[in-house]
């Protein structure tokens, strides 16, 4: 028998949050139909799989109105099981849309005191997550958005959006903790309409930040893919701009609502260029899974999903190395003149005087196909395990 090469091990720093294998189920037609997983309990078996990491919001270790007794107790349980597995956590993140008082949002909320508590919420997690060494702190807005077009002024929204992130920044600063925000993109759901809805709005919203240099993005697959959206575009874009400072990786069927299947379940093509474009352009951060194990699992199948999403990413990236070192493909991709891109389109010293009478044979160029049907048809040959 040969040995399993898709094993996953603490190099592959695969991370996930806590809310995924820990999520009850609970959707808008049913309640929950797995019992409440403690983050301690979510820690080692993830650890036991082969993950490296986790990611957590403050209520996904202790309740909303948690004493503070007890909250230092599910704090303490949770470190004890870092320190006893090893685990790091990678990242962290406030719950800002599950109490009722955020119906309406938290940054952009019309109430004012709901903003002013959102930000207390936040730095109050900060503080732990400085403490227990996470690098990202991720903000994804899921209820700063509307329903009714008059509900909110959207360019008055966006300014207590920055104002919050700006508030939040300078505490950071001051605090001097090592850590870089993260926006997550979403189009909807919960609300109808969600402010910062795709990596573009999101990447032009962080230049209008008093601090852009510590604000990047956490797209998400089933996000980007909700609004039709190529996400191995938009993290290759995010890369482009230095801001892919994490990952959310899940499956998605399309426009529709969030699936937030498991990596590599969903539009398994699209899973096969992410991995593709994530090599290629250097990614550093952790490789982290934001999914939902579906409600027909129990607690034994929300473990084979956790396994599969690491499972399917090392079985994609063994695909995407073959690929890319295919001397089929190294043909094909010079004969699609891959390699001509990366030749300036000006050579060093000329200006647009050098190309202003510039001719060509139109008509050559115009008639010469680019063989891309070829080099997709290997890329697939690899997916599809032929090649
Ligand atoms: C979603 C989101 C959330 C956030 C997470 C962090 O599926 O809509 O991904 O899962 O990532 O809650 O705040
Ligand atoms: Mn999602
Ligand atoms: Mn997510």
């Amino acid at each position: 028998m040969t040995a399993d090469r898709y094993v996953p091990s603490r190099e592959d720093r695969f991370s996930f949050g806590i809310w995924t294998v820990g999520w009850q189920g609970t959707d808008v037609f049913g309640t929950a139909i797995r019992p409440p997983m403690p983050a301690d309990r979510a820690v080692r078996k993830l650890a036991e799989l082969g993950a490296y990491g986790v990611n957590f919001h403050d209520n996904d270790v202790f309740d909303f109105d948690a004493s503070p007794a007890e909250r230092d107790a599910r704090i303490a349980a949770f470190r004890k099981a870092l320190e006893e597995t090893g685990l790091v956590v990678t990242t962290a993140t406030t719950n800002l849309f599950g109490h009722p008082m955020f119906k309406d949002g938290a940054f952009t909320a019309n109430e004012r005191d709901v903003r002013r508590f959102a930000l207390a919420k936040v730095m109050r997690n900060l503080d732990l997550a400085a403490e227990l060494g996470a690098g990202v702190y991720v903000f994804w807005g899921g209820r700063e958005g509307a329903e009714s077009g008059a509900a909110k002024d959207v360019r008055v929204a966006l300014d207590r959006y920055a104002e919050g992130m700006n508030v939040l920044s300078q505490y950071v600063i001051d605090q001097g903790y090592d850590i870089r925000f993260a926006i997550e993109p979403k189009p909807n759901e919960p609300r109808g309409d969600i402010l910062l809805p795709t990596l573009g709005h999101a990447l032009a919203f962080i230049n209008e930040l008093e601090h852009p240099e510590i604000v990047g993005v956490n797209p998400e697959v089933g996000h980007e893919e909700m609004a039709g959206l190529n996400y191995a575009h938009a993290i290759s874009q995010a890369l482009w701009h230095g801001k892919l400072f994490h990952i959310d990786l899940n499956g998605q069927n399309g426009p529709r609502y969030d699936q937030d299947l498991r990596f590599g379940a969903g539009n398994g093509r699209g899973a096969f260029w992410v991995v593709d474009a994530l090599l290629a352009g250097g990614y550093d951060g952790p490789v982290h899974f934001d999914y939902k194990p579906p409600r027909t699992e129990d607690d034994e199948g929300v473990w084979a999903s956790a396994a599969a999403c690491m499972r399917n990413y090392l079985i994609l990236r063994e695909k995407a190395r073959a690929f890319r070192a295919d001397p089929e493909v190294i043909a094909a991709l010079e004969a699609a003149r891959a390699g001509e891109l990366t030749v300036s389109t000006l050579a060093p010293g000329e200006t647009w005087r050098d190309v202003r009478d510039h001719t060509v044979d139109a008509t050559a160029l115009g008639a010469r196909g680019m063989g891309y049907e070829h080099l997709d048809q290997l890329a697939l040959e690899h997916l599809y395990g032929v090649r």
